[in-house]
């Protein structure tokens, strides 16, 4: 029988600037939920990309003197890119679109000139305030003391042909499904107060004002509106409108797009109409996550105080990172990032709790027993608790990895390590160490500390691929004990279970030092047009 598919996919981030820690995030989370499916047996699509067109990326490649596609070549390829961050990060995409990929032009102009056949795409005259320096149309809402809020100099009404998407056509439509796709909920309400309610109005689609856009075919003094050229990069890259790929039947509709939640409103209102109009089914979910906030603001490439997350992954290894931003923060929640909670989180549940509990089993396994445990076990009255715990944890692990719950299934986790750590201090091996015949108790004791590592381990591998890897060695779990089936019974591992002793992988670290040594290279790095 065929697997069952999940499509998941990131935002296409604009390579205008190198991506920080923000990013890395919502990249972070989604391959994450990528291994956590491919575990549970998926035939997974996790897609990544680049967003490569529109006014900023113009005007930045202006600034440096070179053509856009070269500047946009060079932050997405170039040693040190986004693509480079992408494999120091371990993000596993299946795919990866760029917006000027022949491909993605040629089926975004198929869509745009669809809709336009349809009559779902019009052309009108779009009316607004003008910044001509600034070649920008603002509402008078967006005005700043009635000026441009880009520049500060004053805006004129100005006037131009342009196409216009039918989103009010479809505005019941979208009251009437948002809640079932868009999450959490919250965001749900703010769309439907801030936009779907007051009523939703065309929107404009074209602009004669740039020139970095992927043309309408058939009027090509117009290039396509940057959103809806991004948009579609979620059926493009599956080959919808063209030939490259064939996947758009295996794996549409997608099951979730991760998005930050300022881009929940396109998201959630124009990529639904497009959809509609198309007649293409809905994604059946949108998950707008929260910001990381850096010094009450939210860090951001135009505000220039981004934290680098190469800096951190050499300093305290990709795992620690990735771990931190999952375990940290609520996925749906805005959050405050400081090197403070990152070092602290690191120590508390990396260094002082998983490490320190395989460290102190695999050395008393090797300490009592030469590496190797015999058969003789006997039970004892500690036991039953923590095998219950962690016989229970697959389920309430999953339940919240299949909410996007990321932070509670990683501190699910935890409480069991925890329970793991207070079970050595209850049964003291050392004193069981010192009579012969309490060699079966503390043959179970050991046993049950490495099955609980081993569930634990397994649980923890989407997040820390390459540290459980290394873990599941040290403590000698063979292959049919890494699989997500075998964390559901208690007692996978041999009996005879050999165990060896490896590098500290997440060593105790010294938080003032380490402050100090940060304070100097990571907080708000310049970006790099600042440079
Ligand atoms: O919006 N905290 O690209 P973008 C958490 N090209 N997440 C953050 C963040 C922060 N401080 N800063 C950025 C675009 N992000 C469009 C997307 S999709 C069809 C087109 C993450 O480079 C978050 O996921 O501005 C946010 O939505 C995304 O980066 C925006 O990246
Ligand atoms: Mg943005």
């Amino acid at each position: 029988m065929a697997k069952e598919t999940f499509y998941i996919t990131t935002p296409i981030y604009y390579p205008s600037a190198k991506l920080h820690i923000g990013h890395t995030y919502c990249s972070v989370a989604a391959d994450v939920m990528a291994r956590y499916k491919r575990m549970r047996g998926y035939d997974v699509m996790f897609l990544a990309g680049t967003d490569e067109h529109g006014v900023n990326i113009e005007q930045r490649a202006k600034a440096a003197g070179v053509s856009p596609k070269d500047f946009v070549d060079s932050i997405v390829c170039d040693e040190g890119g986004i693509l480079d961050l992408w494999k120091l990060m371990n993000i596993s995409y299946d795919r990866f679109i760029r917006t000027t990929d022949d491909y993605h032009a040629e089926s975004a102009q198929k869509i745009f000139r669809t809709l336009y056949e349809k009559g779902d795409i019009y052309k009108g005259t779009y009316k607004g305030l003008y910044c001509t320096p600034c070649e920008s149309f603002w509402t008078e809402s967006q005005l700043d003391d009635g000026n441009c809020p880009d520049c500060g100099r004053e805006v004129k009404n100005a006037e131009e042909d342009a196409y216009f998407f039918r989103q009010s056509k479809y505005a019941d439509k979208i009251m009437q499904k948002i809640a079932d796709y868009l999450e959490p909920s919250s965001r749900v309400n703010e769309m439907m107060n801030n936009f779907l309610k007051p009523g939703l109005e065309d929107i404009c689609v074209s602009r004669t004002s740039i020139k970095w856009g992927i043309p309408v075919d058939f009027d090509p003094e117009h290039v396509m509106y940057v959103w809806v050229d991004a948009l579609s990069n979620y059926i493009t890259a599956l080959g919808y409108g063209n030939d490259k790929y064939n996947d758009f039947d295996k794996y549409w509709p997608c099951d979730v797009h991760f998005i930050g939640k300022e881009i929940v409103r396109f998201h959630s209102i124009l990529w639904q109409g497009m959809l509609m109009a198309l007649e293409v089914p809905l994604p059946k979910k949108v998950f707008g996550h929260g910001w990381l906030i850096f010094d009450g603001e939210k860090m951001s490439k135009s505000r220039g105080n981004v934290v680098d997350p190469v800096v951190l992954a050499e300093r305290y290894s990709v795992d620690a990172l990735r771990f931190f931003l999952l375990r940290e923060y609520t996925f749906g929640q805005d959050g405050n990032f400081t090197n403070d909670v990152l070092l602290n989180r690191i120590n508390s549940d990396l260094a002082n709790d998983i490490g320190n509990l395989v460290s102190r089993t695999v050395s008393m396994v090797e300490k009592y027993f030469g590496g190797t445990l015999p058969t003789d076990r006997a039970s004892g009255p500690e036991d039953s608790e923590l095998i219950a715990m962690a016989e229970n944890l697959h389920k309430v692990y999953e339940s919240n990895m299949e909410k996007f719950a990321f932070q509670d299934a990683l501190s699910e986790i935890f409480k069991v390590t925890s329970r793991a750590n207070k079970y050595i201090d209850e049964t003291m091996p050392w004193v069981l160490a010192k009579d012969e015949a309490n060699k079966p108790r503390l043959t179970a004791v050991l046993y049950n500390l490495l099955e609980v590592l081993r569930i634990c381990t397994v649980l923890l591998t989407p997040v820390m691929p390459d540290s459980c890897e290394k873990i599941l060695g040290f403590i000698g779990a063979a292959d049919d004990a890494r699989s997500f089936d075998s964390t559901v019974s208690f007692g996978t591992l041999s009996a005879t279970v050999t165990v060896s002793k490896g590098e500290i992988l997440f060593p105790r670290l010294d938080i003032k030092k380490e402050l100090e040594a940060l304070s100097g290279e990571n907080s708000a790095l310049p970006c790099k047009e600042e440079l």
